[in-house]
């Protein structure tokens, strides 16, 4: 089955930019299945019941998280088809993985994970946890991984622990695609990270102005906050299209991009 996949769809913008592509690429490409990262679709909150409906009415299926999980109430979409990191540690409103039937009755696991460095939130071992999941689920048709993490040697860590094992294990949470594509030695589809839906003249999608200003911030100096600021066009969509073979690996992967050059 052919899945394809957007990193993270950062704010209005990233909507927007969805929203055309999906116009033109579900007849393009076909997919029985669309999945996408909403954690940025509403910067500085949850995303929206509002939001996830006007993204699920372009052709998305399925939503995954990250870290921004923790930017406000998950309890208000977990109902919606979407899954946050199922290892955060503690307990948390929501799932995260689920078995989706798609219209054409193929089963497919959405799994959520979130690596450790350099992010906030606590996080369980996620070599175990996966291993435990797997025993649990057994999806007739693909299973699909979204690793949420900062640095790619993480995405790679896990990417080989479960070659052979699920569909694809694609990156999230950076918002810069990576130019490592590839199907791994046993065939399960990889990129240590897939980019974002958003404005490209921005820092990851947000304002140059606000992003310097929190950066500035970090690093302890006193820049007041000024309020949220949807950057102008030219806008970038990054995805992957995979065509699963199975549960445990794919025929191919490959990269989508509408990232313009300048
Ligand atoms: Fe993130
Ligand atoms: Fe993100």
């Amino acid at each position: 089955m052919k899945i394809l996949f957007f990193g993270d769809i950062v704010g209005k913008p990233g909507q927007a930019a969805v929203k055309e592509a999906m116009s033109v690429w579900k007849d393009q490409y076909q997919p029985d299945f669309v999945i996408a990262n909403a954690e940025n679709a509403n910067p500085g909150d949850i995303v929206t019941p509002k939001i996830l409906d006007e993204l699920i009415s372009t052709g998305i299926e399925a939503f995954t998280y990250g870290d921004h999980f923790f930017d406000g109430d998950f309890s208000k979409v977990a109902e919606y088809p979407i899954v946050r990191p199922h290892n955060f540690s503690g307990d948390h409103p929501g799932t995260g993985y689920k078995v989706f039937e798609t219209a054409l009755h193929r089963q497919v696991a959405v799994i959520n994970l979130m690596g450790q460095a350099f992010v906030k939130p606590r996080v369980e071992n996620y070599f175990n946890v996966i291993d435990e999941l797997l025993k649990k689920i057994d999806p007739s048709d693909a299973i699909f991984v979204d690793f949420h993490a900062e640095t790619t040697s993480e995405t790679e860590a896990i990417g080989w622990h479960l070659d052979g094992r699920v569909s694809a294990v694609i990156g999230t949470h950076t918002h810069v695609p990576t130019a490592d594509t590839r199907l791994l030695p046993k065939g399960t589809a990889f990129q240590a990270d897939v980019g974002m839906s958003g404005a490209v003249n921005a820092i990851i999608g947000m304002d140059i102005e606000r992003a310097n200003a929190w950066i500035r911030r970090q690093l302890g100096e006193d820049v007041p906050k000024s309020p949220p600021k949807d950057p102008r066009t030219p806008y970038a969509v990054d995805a992957v299209l995979i065509e699963t073979d199975g549960p445990t690996k794919s025929k191919s992967i490959k990269r989508l991009t509408t990232r313009p050059a300048a």
